[in-house]
């Protein structure tokens, strides 16, 4: 009997699934069949913009947390697709740091291309895992929106592809609840316009404080403070900036910090990052961790140790992104097409306990890239997924970390060869703090606002 898949979720990482098994199926292989479950009205994850926020249209939590006005915050040369060149997308090289419209169309290019819609079912969320030992099968529980129906269905197979940015950690601070002001998490986060001429209190010092931070001063935020808990952003900030320790307690518009020094504001942003949350997964099933490189309990990064018929992709903290996902899913549809055989138990376990503790001696974000790198490149080693220069990526990588200490607000005027084609990408025609528009039309065009050339391949 043909074996059957369930995916969890049509974002790059279970589009990249979809993807790997399609390219089998086109090199004539047999393939199990495919049910990919997606929560959302059309697939992209993350990139497929919400104006949303709270819940959805039926109810269940929206999944976006991005927002207007993002740019992409690492170069584009870094997650492109082996098997699918911007170049290809576009018809010509484009600026490395594209606004968000212009990496959902490159994105949804791929998968539009190699047909693999037919096997999603949107506005379909998964409610209900279970693993039976007897038949050694699962069964999954969804909701169809489209017709208010919940079913079950039996899998041999379930991938975990929901994403772990989208439900907020949001902590408390005293007074919070009568600060007179907006209090919003970065997952709430849509239009920095809202925030033009306040003072803006950011907690957090990863990527969402800094690109949220970044955004409301280029949209006009009178004053921005940081608030840490561990490290400050130690970048070169405009005037406008200021950093302290952590937040206290609120007393009205007055911040309190660990230090005893206090500021008025007038709004707060909660950049404090979010929570690995699968509500739909028993205990026995469901990776408990943090944001971090190495998770415990996934061989290779993606197979639950436990039960490697459960396979989780793009759950770890994120350099590489979209070619990362893409190499999870190879090595894992591999896996499952019988091409590579997992190792007993203890030798699995050992794997993982060796990349934990490289994980843990990490000293700071250079090493951390060549973890990564190191990680992504052991997988790509055992399948046909096209060559990846991996090298070449880490020291794009690390050439980014580098432009983003010498400018902060300008690391995005900077151009990066493509590691597939060799080709610079152009300078953008405007710099980034000048660009107010972020649409696919404006980017691509030769000046802010013009018409661009037809995009794409497509
Ligand atoms: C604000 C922000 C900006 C980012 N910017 C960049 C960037 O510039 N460059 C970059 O490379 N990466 C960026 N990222 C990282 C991002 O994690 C990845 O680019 C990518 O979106 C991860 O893909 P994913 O498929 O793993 O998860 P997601 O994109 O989150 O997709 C998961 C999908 O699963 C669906 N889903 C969830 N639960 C269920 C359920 N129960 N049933 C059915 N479907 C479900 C969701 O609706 C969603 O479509 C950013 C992340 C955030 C939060
Ligand atoms: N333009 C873009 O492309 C863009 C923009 C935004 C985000 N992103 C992506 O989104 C992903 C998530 O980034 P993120 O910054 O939201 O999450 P994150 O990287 O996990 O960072 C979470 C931050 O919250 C802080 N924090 C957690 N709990 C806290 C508490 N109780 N009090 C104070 N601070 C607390 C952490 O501080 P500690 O350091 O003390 O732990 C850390 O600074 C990343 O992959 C990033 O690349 C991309």
């Amino acid at each position: 009997m043909t074996k059957r898949i369930c995916i969890i979720g049509a974002g790059p990482s279970g589009l990249a699934v979809l993807r790997a098994f399609e390219s089998a199926r086109r090199q004539g292989v047999e393939i199990p069949e495919l049910v990919c479950y997606e929560k959302q009205d059309d697939w992209g994850g993350l990139w497929h913009y919400t104006w949303r926020t709270g819940l959805d249209a039926h109810g269940e939590p929206v999944h976006g947390s991005m927002y207007r006005y993002l740019w992409s915050n690492g170069p584009k040369e870094c997650l492109e697709f082996a098997d699918y060149p911007f170049e290809e997308h576009f018809g010509r090289p484009i600026p490395s740091y594209p606004p968000r419209a212009v990496l959902h169309d490159y994105i949804i290019g791929r998968v539009e291309k190699s047909g693999v819609r037919r096997y999603i079912q949107f506005q379909t969320p998964v409610r209900w895992v279970e693993y039976h030992e007897d038949a050694d099968n699962f069964s999954v529980t969804v909701h169809d929106h489209n017709n208010d129906e919940v079913d079950t269905e039996t899998f041999d197979y379930v991938f975990v592809a929901s994403g772990h940015f989208s439900t907020p950690n949001v902590p408390y601070f005293p007074g919070v609840e009568v600060f007179p002001g907006r209090v919003l998490h970065a997952h709430d986060f849509r239009d920095a316009c809202e925030f033009s001429g306040k003072r803006l209190l950011v907690v957090g010092s990863s990527y969402s404080a800094e690109d949220i931070a970044s955004q409301c001063y280029k949209y006009g935020a009178e004053s921005i403070t940081f608030s840490y808990r561990s490290a400050a952003l130690e970048f070169d900030w405009p005037e406008s900036f200021s950093s302290k320790p952590l937040l206290t307690h609120l007393d009205g518009k007055t911040a309190h910090f660990k230090d005893g020094s206090a500021v008025e504001v007038d709004a707060i942003i909660l950049c404090t990052g979010y929570l690995h949350h699968f509500p739909f997964l028993p205990d026995d099933l469901r990776l408990r961790t943090n944001n971090r490189l190495y998770p415990l309990n996934l061989y290779k990064g993606v197979f639950w140790e436990a039960n490697p018929r459960l396979v989780y992709i793009g759950m770890q903290d994120q350099y590489y992104t979209f070619n990362m996902f893409d190499a999870q899913a190879w090595y894992a549809r591999d896996v499952i097409l019988g091409r590579m055989q997992l190792p007993e138990a203890d030798t699995m376990a050992a794997d993982i306990k060796k990349w934990r503790a490289l994980e843990e001696a990490l000293e700071d974000p250079f090493q951390a890239i060549d973890f990564q790198t190191e990680y992504t490149r052991d997988l790509l080693a055992a399948t046909d997924y096209p060559t990846l220069d991996v090298d070449r990526i880490a020291e794009l990588f690390k050439e980014w970390e580098h432009h983003k200490v010498e400018d902060i607000m300008g690391f995005r005027d900077r151009s990066y060869p493509s590691t597939l084609t060799g080709n610079m990408a152009p300078v953008h025609h405007t710099p980034w703090l000048q660009a107010m528009d972020d649409s696919l039309a404006a980017f691509l065009g030769d000046a802010e606002g013009e018409t661009p050339p037809a995009a794409g391949s497509q």
